[in-house]
């Protein structure tokens, strides 16, 4: 059993330390916010609810997973630290530089940043050699990808133990050679992201066109045979051809996102202020929530017996 202790108890530092108490594991939890400290075992029980946790191991589960309430606590007792507060490069910052203190240096701290560079976290650091990037996926009790990248300065031996790690809660890792931002997935999640809202800006289509093209073609297509297999599949000729009179109509925008920024500017910012690019009729939330932990449920069993990838790409 590995004693993780994870800073930030929000969305995901609460599915991560679920991911590792299912695993046999134990998880320290600690936040600033008190409120959320109060209803991590809320939290923790209703992801185990659905998480398909058999109900007789619920409660020895969620036993494995405390609220502490400092970070000189958290530290004292953890085998590794897994940082998972705000998307903020400067929060990051001042949370491990009030971690490091308490924290011995061999001790491994893992960041789940979504899209910083784990280079640039690291520079807060004293001792950054310890810190790796390894960014989980929501919910990550279900999602079986982990993905690991090394900052300029992480000692590999700190990725190796990262990899064995998480390999051996039965996840698919990937690991990166180096450093980008948005590892691999998000990259080619928001390069989408930002084709869409290309054609949306440019009259092509609705946003639910876009979700529909997506659910019940490309995404389908995705969970079965990658990109990669599939530009060999229908060949590299094929591949080039289309690139080179596709490409150039593609979007290369850096910085203008109007679609977004008028939405913004009437705060339709989506599910939370009930409009955005879609309608957020009372409900909805709680459906996509649940729609979105079905289907992948629905999709696992095919990967039963290849538990494709542990060692993925390095
Ligand atoms: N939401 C996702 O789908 C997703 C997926 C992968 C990675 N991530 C990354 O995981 C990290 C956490 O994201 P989230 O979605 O769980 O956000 P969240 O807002 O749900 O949780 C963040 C938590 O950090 C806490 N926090 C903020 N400052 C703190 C501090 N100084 N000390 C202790 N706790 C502090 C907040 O109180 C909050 O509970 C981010 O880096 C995010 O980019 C998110």
């Amino acid at each position: 059993m590995t004693r993780f202790g994870i800073i930030g108890g929000g969305l995901m530092g609460h599915g991560i330390a679920v991911a590792l108490a299912q695993a046999g594991h134990g998880a320290g939890v600690f936040d600033n916010d008190p409120a959320v400290l109060a209803g991590l075992g809320d939290r923790v029980g209703s992801a185990l609810a659905r998480s398909g946790t058999p109900r007789a191991r619920v409660a020895a589960v969620g036993d494995r997973i405390v609220a502490v309430d400092s970070l000189a606590e958290l530290a004292k007792q953890a085998d590794v630290v897994i940082e998972a507060v705000s998307e903020r490069l400067a929060v990051k910052h001042d949370v491990l530089a009030a971690l490091e203190p308490h924290l011995p240096p061999d001790v491994p701290v893992w960041t789940n940043t979504s899209v910083l560079s784990i280079s640039a976290v690291a520079r807060a650091m004293l001792h950054p050699q310890r810190l790796v990037g390894v960014h989980w996926w929501n919910p990550p009790y279900l999602i079986p990808l982990v993905e690991i990248a090394p900052g300029t300065d992480t000692d590999p031996g700190f990725v190796d133990h990262a990899h064995t790690l998480i390999a051996e809660l039965g996840k698919t890792t990937v690991r990166l050679h180096r450093d980008v931002p948005g590892f691999i997935g998000n990259r080619l999640q928001f390069a989408l992201v930002r084709e869409a809202l290309q054609l949306l800006a440019d009259g092509v289509c609705e946003p639910e066109t876009i979700d529909t093209v997506v659910r019940a073609g490309v995404g389908l297509r995705w969970a079965a045979v990658g990109p990669m297999e599939n530009a060999d599949y229908i060949g590299l000729d094929l591949t080039r051809a289309i690139l080179g009179s596709l490409a150039p109509s593609l979007s290369t925008e850096t910085h203008e996102f109007p679609v977004l920024d008028r939405l913004l500017a009437q705060e339709h910012a989506g599910r939370a202020s009930g409009r955005g690019l879609l309608d957020w009729r009372p409900g909805r939330a709680e459906e996509v929530a649940a729609r979105l932990e079905a289907g992948i449920r629905h999709n696992l069993p095919a990967r039963r017996g290849g538990r494709a990838g542990h060692g993925g790409s390095h």
